[in-house]
């Protein structure tokens, strides 16, 4: 008999390290037959391919290239395209994760063909419905009839939400799983000696939210703050195209390359980029996986937003919202040592991906229980 079949979407950045765990968890098991489902929502080579590679993924077993544009064209886009494929391919269940466009995409789409949807990185939630990502979180929660979470704040925002308990089964975090699969490949990465940096003398940037990069006085005024961080300390800055675009047509690609401290480079793909976080006195961002790597490594976070959905980094780990004009306290604070060191969070252990792998076998395999 045919194992039954498993849908992992994936389609930006953030989900590459989140499906890779599990791609590699389920391809072991007997019981079950994993394929990829890529919806090329994120389609450069150094914002997919390269990431691929150093995750270990296969080619995706199905591709539906659907590329950028509005969030409704790309969404719609997705469901057509996902669709299509149900249409001649449909799974025994459909695996989303995180927060990103193909996410409610593809579960919209196998909700309404009654596929059943586990959501890998449910409950979060930052309360601020003007994130594209946000509404994604909480629709894809709505509909998804298996909710793996990664804290147990996630689990109480689903259960004041009305979620049955036996929805809801906390999981731990997968990205955390990611970085354990291929530490040792990070430890030999030498991206800091690539820039002459010495160890935890450096801090690494990320910005590409629409609220830090759309608009040109922010944008302006976030690179002014670096531009002075970088005088006291180095700063690696990867541009995602999104910010790379608004940094040229904001004519400050000057500022910035002439900076000296400042080192702008193209999106690193994941070893090179966890060798550097790895390394690093500080990190400024305002990723959401980042703030939970940094609180994994123990690395000092400065989030620039004024909210997250991810709290327990707040209060558990290193991560702190930072307004942007506080960003030079911020970055003397770490550099005076009196940033809070922070602790663990429960189940960002590395095995998170085994958990998911029993929860969805004691579902296709009843006996199993
Ligand atoms: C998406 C996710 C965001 C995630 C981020 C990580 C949504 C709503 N947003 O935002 O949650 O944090 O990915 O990167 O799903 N582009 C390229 N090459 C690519 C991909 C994009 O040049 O391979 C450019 C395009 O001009 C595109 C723009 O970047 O319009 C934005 O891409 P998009 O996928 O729409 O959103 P992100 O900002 O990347």
């Amino acid at each position: 008999m045919k194992a039954p079949s498993i849908h992992l979407i994936a389609g930006a950045r953030p989900n590459f390290m989140k499906i890779a765990p599990l791609y590699h968890a389920l391809a072991r098991e007997p019981w079950c037959h994993v394929s990829i489902v890529h919806t090329g929502q994120h389609y450069d080579a150094d914002m997919s391919d390269n990431f691929f590679r150093d995750l270990g993924l296969p080619q995706p077993d199905f591709h539906l290239n659907v590329g950028s544009g509005t969030h409704a064209e790309q969404t719609a886009g997705v469901m057509v395209g996902y669709d299509r494929l149900c249409g001649e391919n449909a799974p025994a269940w459909t695996i989303v994760v995180g927060d990103v466009n193909s996410t409610i995409a593809c579960a919209l789409t196998a909700a309404k063909l009654g596929i059943p949807i586990a959501h890998l990185e449910a409950g979060l939630r930052s309360r601020d419905r003007s994130m594209p990502e946000e509404i994604n979180r909480i629709a894809t929660d709505a509909i998804s009839d298996l909710l793996w979470t990664p804290s147990a704040d996630a689990d109480e925002n689903l259960r004041a939400e009305g979620v049955p308990a036996e929805r809801i089964e906390r999981v731990g975090n997968i990205m955390i799983d990611a970085y354990e699969m291929l530490r040792d490949r990070i430890e030999r990465e030498a991206t800091r000696e690539q820039f002459g940096l010495p160890s935890r003398g450096y801090g690494v940037v990320t910005l590409h939210r629409p609220s830090n990069v759309d608009d040109r006085a922010t944008l302006a005024s976030l690179v002014g703050q670096l531009v002075t961080v970088a005088a006291r300390v180095p700063l690696v800055f990867p541009l995602h195209p999104r910010t790379r675009r608004r940094i040229d047509e904001f004519d400050l690609m000057g500022t910035v390359s002439g900076t000296p401290g400042l080192h702008t480079v193209t999106p690193m793909s994941y070893l090179p980029f966890m060798g550097l976080v790895r390394e690093a006195g500080f990190v400024v961002t305002d990723s959401g996986g980042l703030q939970e790597e940094t609180t994994y490594l123990g690395i000092p976070c400065l989030t620039l937003r004024s909210n997250t959905e991810r709290p327990i980094t707040v209060l558990k780990g290193t991560n702190r919202l930072v307004p942007a004009h506080q960003l030079q306290d911020a970055v003397a604070a770490v550099l005076s040592g009196t940033w809070p060191a922070g602790e663990r969070p429960e189940l960002w252990d590395g095995h998170t991906a085994q958990r998911i792998a029993a929860s969805l076998r004691s579902r296709l395999v009843p006996a199993a229980g």
